[in-house]
């Protein structure tokens, strides 16, 4: 297959309708801190054990197309010796990998960062498509507040994610290009609107400077919504009126597919607004979810490290998927959470 092939096979293996993305990609100390709160010691072998077990949910890939994976998981193998990587593949599922090195302050920008990990990205690109990788993702980070971001951090981080999109076409690997404005802060959500138009325009240019194809490659943004520390957060009309709002004012129809990220909303936050998005008019891209915290705090609640919780914990993410993917559908209603619990356990 040339590479354009492999692409577009990869693309349209991720974008389905009724179906996300899990993003399960954590570094190791942000799983320490997943793990600290259900009291589970941060080990390689807790880390595999746990990846195993989302890895493993039987059914997931009637809702999961694709799940995002930490390096270190790459390798690791589950309980009966199969490759995590392969473990995905067989349910159909399409791996994937985090392939930036992490946030650091943005020199001569304070309160700014940037996202590392250019330096080396094709060679280990090559690596990873060998261990069973077809896609990447690459996260850089927007502060809030009523000077934050500057304009040299819109750029920099911009020139970033778009030169690590070229790379990844380079080596036949689909990018999701992430650009998160951060929930953190006191900021309304119109001033989350306006940083995230500014932030999305400037993604999309240095894109197109940098001959990214827009067919090939998935857009991974935060949503619209109030900072974490307003009283409440904004209507649910509001945050799918104005992320809506913004993604057409800023995402070229090219595009296939807009997976969002959940940023610290809860997990029915999450599906309730990507619900509300989906019964919009029809819109140019798939909107979906690429979800870390919001599909997997019921999974660490139930697991909490015992093997014999195992199976609890796979129904949790089971759920979790299935509610994101009606949400997919607009066909998402918070009666369904009730009727989840409400199951019998086996
Ligand atoms: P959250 O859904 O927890 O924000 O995680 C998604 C992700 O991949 C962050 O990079």
């Amino acid at each position: 297959m040339g590479d354009r092939d492999q692409l577009q096979a990869t693309v349209d293996s991720l974008v389905q309708a009724g179906k996300g993305i899990l993003a399960a990609d954590e570094s190791s100390p942000t799983i320490a801190k997943r793990f600290k709160a259900i009291g589970v010691e941060p080990t390689e072998e807790n880390r595999r054990a746990y990846r195993s077990l989302l890895l493993g949910t039987p059914g997931l890939g009637a809702f999961i197309s694709g799940v995002i994976l930490y390096e270190e998981t790459l390798g690791q193998r589950s309980d009966d010796g199969t490759p995590l990587p392969e473990l995905v593949a067989r349910q159909g599922i399409v791996p994937g990998i985090k392939v930036d090195a992490g946030k650091i302050a943005l020199a001569h920008a304070p309160g700014d960062e940037i996202t590392q990990g250019l330096d080396g990205l094709a060679k280990r690109l090559g690596d990873y498509k060998e261990q069973g990788a077809r896609f990447a993702k690459w996260r850089a980070v927007y502060n809030v507040s009523d000077t934050l971001p500057s304009r040299l951090a819109i750029e920099a981080n911009a020139d970033a994610l778009a030169r690590y999109a070229a790379i990844c076409h380079n080596e036949g690997v689909v990018p999701i290009v992430e650009p998160e404005v951060l929930m953190d802060g006191g900021h309304t959500l119109e001033r989350c609107a306006e940083v995230t138009e500014a932030v999305l325009h400037e993604v999309f240019a240095a894109l197109h400077s940098h001959r990214v194809v827009l067919e090939h490659m998935l857009l991974k943004p935060s949503m619209v919504v109030a900072g974490k520390k307003q009283a409440q957060q904004a209507p649910v009309a509001e945050v799918s009126a104005q992320t809506v709002r913004v993604l057409r004012r800023c995402v070229p129809a090219a595009v296939p597919g807009i997976f969002f990220l959940s940023g610290g909303q809860t997990p029915a936050e999450a599906t309730v607004h990507l619900d509300a998005m989906n019964r919009l008019a029809p819109q140019p891209w798939g909107l979906s979810f690429s979800y870390g915290r919001a599909l997997q705090e019921p999974v660490l609640q139930a697991w909490k490290g015992q093997a014999v919780n195992a199976r609890s914990a796979q129904d949790a993410l089971l759920e979790r998927a299935r509610l994101n993917g009606a949400a997919c559908e607009g066909r998402y209603d918070p009666a369904m959470e009730a009727a989840g619990r409400q199951r019998p356990a086996k």
